[in-house]
């Protein structure tokens, strides 16, 4: 396995919308598992595979939540082929969400607090299940990067400009060091 170099905005590979699997072959499977140690070292809870510079519709994801309050992280790593939303609540919630990819900002996104959504899994076999909760915001916002959106997209111009201007100020701030 091996940790990958995760691209971050504005590198125009983030806005490239990525391709469906058509079979996953021993090499995706090693992509997988290599997503998996990068987004666990980064840490992340989530990674497309555009963020390492792959443009297939593959997602993983781990909210490595404890099992109770305060309790140690476990890991339960999930991968998502060519998923797809099915239907999604009328009901939002906002959640303040960040991005590997947009290194050390965050904000608040209002999404569909429930979805029902189809996939495979690394073993290629079909899911079609609710997600509600951070795995359901989680998802959403993995899914974004398959289309070549990132969360600040969802935010006023503002906004998104002012988090724009604190990361090329921290990535100029990164090379005078
Ligand atoms: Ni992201």
């Amino acid at each position: 396995m091996a940790i990958l170099p995760i691209i971050e905005t504005p590198d125009p590979l983030l806005r490239r919308k990525s391709s469906s699997v058509e079979e996953i072959t021993p090499e995706l499977r090693t992509l997988i598992d290599d997503m998996f140690e990068t987004m666990y070292a980064a840490p992340g809870i989530g990674l497309a595979a555009i963020q390492v510079g792959v443009p297939k519709r593959i997602l993983v994801i781990d909210l490595q939540e404890p099992e109770e309050e305060g309790g140690e992280p476990v890991r339960r790593p999930m991968v998502f082929v060519n998923p797809e939303i099915v239907t999604a609540s009328d009901t939002v919630q906002p959640y303040t969400e960040g991005c590997l990819s947009v290194p050390e900002q965050y904000a608040e996104v209002e999404r569909p607090d429930r979805v029902r959504a189809r996939w495979l899994d690394r073993d290629g076999k079909p899911h079609d299940e609710e997600l509600e909760g951070l795995l359901g915001i989680c998802l959403q916002h993995e899914m974004d990067h398959l289309e070549g959106i990132l969360f600040i997209d969802h935010l006023s111009r503002l906004k998104r400009d002012m988090i724009l201007r604190k990361l090329a100020k921290a990535r100029r701030e990164k090379l005078a060091a």
